[in-house]
């Protein structure tokens, strides 16, 4: 049986900034399998920057600044102890990637460049050019292949497996399938991290973030009892291209582009008149589907949308700051964005729910031997909207403590049993057997897009109690289809049908999950928003929803937040 002390799940910024965080402690084996080639990632789509103080002379910026702006960007539901410690450790992760070698934009004095994104009092988004995400990926992947991690490349994580039950129950290792030959494989490790994404793929045809983003760690999880937790909050980017969601940084808005609407109108003033363009994304996205609600975007439907407009930057600023939005612009609208607006609508981009992590400085879940890093887990440090640049921030230090917390782990436990491993490998040649070969049934794809227009149209950026209730029934119908659904193709080698196939499996389950808590979020907070329930309500609500599967059921608990400095106030920008 292959086996390794450490086991990641997950080639992003996380789960490569976690190999390498390991692999600080000798003698440890580290592993890290991935669905698609190690460097093709939703972290490229966190393009604006990342945040962290650097502690520059004369620098008015401070961790307490940037705490506070985390904690009311989050609308309160981040838990202000894991707070304050990420936003130390994003400082030192700026750093540390820049003593990498890691190209960063520079001002004239040589130091890393920063600049606004949304809700931050001060310039504190470090960035190279607008593709920061890129980069960091590309110089976590160097380093990576430097330490000696060893890279199960096109390899699908089919399931977590638990050594023992009750109190001695622990992780064993994960059961992944080799997409290139179809062998079910079994991993033992020591400790295994999920740093699988995020799982906005199921808006399927609006968002920003790539096709692999199905939630595969989340829904793997979610089968051994470990919590979901608030899925309800999914962030609506405020400017993803109109046709179909592409990412168009908020770096566009920081760098000092105007959003309008069909009378040429600034509108921001009238939501945000304090920092216009640079509110946080919660209310940028729903000041645009208002405009659009009210008549004053452009087209009708899935095709409405608003302008960026950037044209004031000047050619120059564009082409040296944010070239690859403008190539974004040529190939999705067919536009050079020096010359002209471009036509944008929210897209879903970011999960801050998902894997429940109880203890922000190892990343540990309530599964022992169990770790998540990344968009995938929940500290949480986002609460209900994250800000932007805080995601690569995030996936530098979630990933680097992930790492760290589970090598301290396993370089003390033992190595687990080998029995729930085979078992759970067996389990799923059969699932493979069973589904592919049915003839008729339900196809995924269609189950996929019925999904997504579900939850665009009543999980999306306004939601009321009843269309939350309808859609929790009908995707709990989607989920009876998608039991006896086809797969269409028996062969084991490059079934990319069967890959999507649990794609799709994955997405209806955290779908029902999100449903199920944001029905019961009878407020709105953050990206949540109620229109039956327009108050926050912190009486009720200033406490995370925590989703299990048990027996089949899905099961929805709170937790309450942590509170500790900032004590929660009406937010105003
Ligand atoms: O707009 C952006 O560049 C996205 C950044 C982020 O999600 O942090």
């Amino acid at each position: 049986m292959l086996t390794y002390d450490i086991l990641i799940v997950g080639s992003g910024g996380a789960g490569l900034r976690a190999a390498v965080a390991a692999l600080k402690t000798p003698g440890l084996s580290v592993a890290v399998v991935t669905k698609t080639m190690p460097t093709r990632s939703a972290t490229c789509m966190a393009e604006g920057g990342i945040n962290g103080v650097l502690d520059f002379p004369g620098q008015k910026d401070s961790l307490d600044a940037h705490s506070f702006d985390t904690v009311k960007g989050s609308d309160y539901l981040g838990d202000q102890d894991a707070i304050d410690f990420f936003v130390e450790k994003a400082s030192e992760a700026v750093r540390e990637t820049d003593f990498w070698g890691t190209p960063y934009s520079r001002r004239d004095d040589g130091r890393v460049a920063c600049r606004f994104m949304g809700g931050h009092q001060h310039a504190r988004t470090n960035y190279s050019a607008d593709k920061t995400g890129h980069i960091l990926l590309h110089s976590n992947f160097d380093y990576a292949l430097k330490s000696g991690v060893n890279f199960l490349v096109d390899h699908q994580l089919l399931g977590v497996a638990v050594e023992g039950s009750g109190d001695d129950a622990v992780c064993s290792g994960a059961v992944i399938r080799n997409v290139r030959t179809g062998e079910v494989v079994p991993v033992r490790a020591r400790a295994v991290v999920l740093a699988t994404g995020g799982y906005t793929r199921m808006f399927w045809a609006r968002t920003s973030t790539p096709y692999i983003a199905t939630g595969d760690g989340v829904g793997a999880a979610l089968r051994v009892g470990v919590a979901f937790k608030d899925p309800e909050m999914v962030q609506f980017h405020p400017t993803g291209v109109a046709n179909g969601g592409v990412l168009i940084t908020e770096a566009a808005r920081g760098e000092g582009g105007y959003l309008v609407n069909n009378t040429g109108q600034r509108f921001m003033s009238r939501y945000a008149p304090d920092k216009m363009e640079l509110a946080p994304r919660d209310i940028t996205a729903r000041a645009i589907e208002t405009e659009i609600r009210e008549g004053r975007g452009y087209g009708e439907g899935l095709k409405a949308h608003v302008l960026l407009d950037l044209r004031h930057l000047g050619r120059d600023k564009i082409i040296e700051r944010l070239p690859q939005i403008r190539h974004v612009g040529l190939l999705f609208e067919n536009l050079d964005l020096v010359d002209e607006p471009i036509r944008i609508r929210p897209t879903a981009h970011y999960s801050m729910g998902g894997i429940d992590v109880v203890d922000h400085r190892t990343m540990a879940t309530t599964l022992i031997g169990l770790f998540a890093a990344g968009e995938c887990s929940c500290v949480s440090i986002h609460g209900a909207n994250r800000l932007g640049g805080n995601s690569l921030a995030d996936a530098m230090v979630t990933g680097k403590q992930a790492g760290l917390g589970c090598a301290a782990y396993a370089a003390r436990a033992a190595m687990p049993g080998e029995s729930a491993l085979n078992r759970l490998a067996d389990e799923w040649r059969d699932h493979f057997a069973t589904a592919t070969a049915r003839k008729d049934g339900a196809s995924p794809t269609e189950l996929r897009d019925r999904l997504a227009e579900i939850l665009w149209n009543d999980m999306g950026i306004f939601r009321t109690g009843e269309r939350l209730a309808a859609a929790y029934a009908a995707v709990g119908d989607l989920q009876g289809e998608y039991a006896t659904a086809r797969v269409g193709n028996p062969s084991p080698v490059c079934n990319s049908a069967y890959t999507h196939f649990l794609e799709v499996g994955n997405m209806l389950s955290l779908a029902r999950c999100s449903l199920l808590a944001a029905m019961h979020r009878t407020e709105s907070r953050g990206a949540h928003t109620r229109e039956d329930h327009p108050a926050r309500d912190d009486a009720n609500f200033l406490r995370h929803s925590l989703v299990t599967l048990k027996g089949g059921e899905y099961c929805l608990d709170y937790r309450p937040v942590t509170v500790t400095r900032f004590k929660p106030e009406e937010r105003k920008y």
